[in-house]
């Protein structure tokens, strides 16, 4: 299909089908970056073939890795141990995730690098993730603005053992800390206070690192030597943060199997939710608890959301998740489970605009600095379509009730947006248009297609 000027949403009939959603995003890139850093054959099926993904395979072919596609979403990557120095600039595209794990990942070896992308990524902060690495002794030049891409860095190799207390609840600075990790001398650890998607320890592990994790609450054994007596004690605490522990090591090439992507999964789940009459499962969809938040929410907004075979398939559980169209009502949002559903909020203000009552969304700063100012243009998207919306510095509260529509979105380069506000069309009273929607293809490319074939009303238009 050609990428068509804009996109509208028209009130639907049921949506009714058995569907998947493509691969799951973050382990996607997980999959390729660690094949590349390994030594070995790894083979990979599920992968996204979604446009942030396939930057990352572009790179990782840069970095002397060799990249071959199989078949639909069957990817094998040969890792030759490390990254090589690349001839050109790597350009990332929307891909934060993409960016962050790569910028990682390469600080460890004796490589100098340019990264880039386009111009919302552009515009994101890089200084979470190249602080800690400059830290533990890679070297950056920032090429435009302070903070933000282009940057070069070159790494340090060794680079030096560091212990990082994560100051924002992110798996992507998390995993650049833990990638460099990989080639730091003693290793690194890192504490987090709140819990983020796991993806990255996961891998790591199944690629043979030496990697142990100690959960908030559990009991650890400790050694101290008493100064007086040389004597040694052993004793027990109670750990008070999430702690990861990471040698510095070699990775061994593995399968990895990659599962649906909940974060994907929302949109036509989201849809049947909203639309009378409506029955959806996805099957296939990766269940990781550090994930779900958004499915946790929904339930507590009364919705009809079942879950039935659950098993594990690639070191994660996954389920197939069926959607019944629900009365739906407002909500607060425990502000603890914002990591765990951080790119979901857009998906959960659309359908919260359908629900009776106020749905209060707090804690969720972070979302002004993801592909777009998520909760300003949710914010506007919402109101141009008849919803109440208020704004809060850190957060959001959506008024519930019959949705108007009719209106023209902004989602100033925003996959999510653009979806979000596609599903809300569905069932509003008038049709919505989203601009730019080629960049919905970076992550669930043939998302229209899927979505039509379920029954929605989503068509060109100019
Ligand atoms: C991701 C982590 C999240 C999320 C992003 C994917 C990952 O970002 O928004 O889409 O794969 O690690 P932060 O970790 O920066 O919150």
């Amino acid at each position: 299909m050609t990428t068509p000027l804009h996109l509208t949403a028209r009130r639907s009939r049921p949506l009714s089908g058995t569907t998947r959603a493509p691969g799951d995003k973050s382990m996607s890139h997980r999959a390729l970056i660690l094949g590349a850093m390994a030594t070995g054959v790894t083979d990979i099926d599920g992968l996204l073939e979604g446009d942030d993904v396939l930057a990352t395979a572009r790179a990782v072919a840069a970095f002397g890795a060799g990249v071959e596609r199989l078949g639909p979403g069957r990817w094998r990557v040969e890792g030759h141990g490390g990254f090589r120095q690349p001839a050109g600039v790597i350009d990332c595209g929307n891909a934060g995730t993409g960016v962050r794990l790569l910028m990682g990942a390469a600080a460890g070896y004796p490589i100098t690098v340019t990264f880039d992308g386009d111009a919302s990524l552009r515009k994101r902060p890089m200084k979470r993730v190249t602080d800690p690495l400059a830290d533990m002794g890679a070297t950056f030049e920032w090429l435009g603005e302070d903070d933000r891409l282009p940057l070069r860095i070159t790494g340090g190799s060794p680079l030096f053992e560091r212990t990082f207390r994560l100051e924002v609840a992110s798996a992507q600075v998390k995993s650049a800390m833990l990638l460099a990790g990989v080639n730091a001398q003693g290793g690194v650890q890192v504490i987090e206070p709140v819990r983020s998607r796991d993806h990255t320890e996961l891998m790591l592990a199944a690629f043979g690192a030496d990697i142990r994790i100690v959960d908030a609450g559990q009991i650890v054994e400790t050694l101290s030597v008493d100064p007086a007596t040389g004597q040694e004690r052993r004793g027990t605490v109670v750990n008070a943060e999430r702690t990861i522990w990471l040698e510095r090591g070699k990775l061994t090439a593995a399968s990895v199997s990659v599962p649906g992507d909940p974060s994907s999964a929302a949109f036509p789940l989201a849809a049947a939710l909203i639309v009378p009459g409506s029955q959806v499962t996805v099957e296939g969809v990766m269940l990781n608890p550090l994930r779900t938040g958004l499915f946790e929410t929904w339930r507590e907004m009364g919705a009809d959301l079942t879950i039935s075979n659950r098993r594990a398939a690639g070191g994660e559980e996954v389920g197939d998740v069926t959607a019944r169209h629900s009365t739906l009502k407002g909500v607060v949002v425990p502000e603890g489970r914002a990591a765990s559903m951080i790119d979901e909020y857009p998906i959960l203000a659309a359908t919260a605009a359908f629900a009776e009552g106020e749905t209060v969304m707090r804690g969720i700063g972070e979302m002004r600095v993801k592909e777009s100012d998520r909760i300003a243009l949710m914010a506007a998207g919402l109101r141009a379509c008849g919803v109440e919306v208020q704004e809060e510095p850190e957060g959001f509260i959506v008024g519930g009730g019959p949705v108007r529509g009719g209106a023209t979105v902004r989602t100033a380069h925003d996959h999510r947006i653009a979806m979000s506000h596609l599903v809300l069309g569905l069932a509003a009273g008038e049709p919505v248009t989203v601009d730019e929607p080629a960049m919905i293809a970076t992550s669930f490319p043939g998302f229209v297609e899927l979505m039509c074939g379920l029954g929605a009303d989503i068509a060109a238009s100019t």
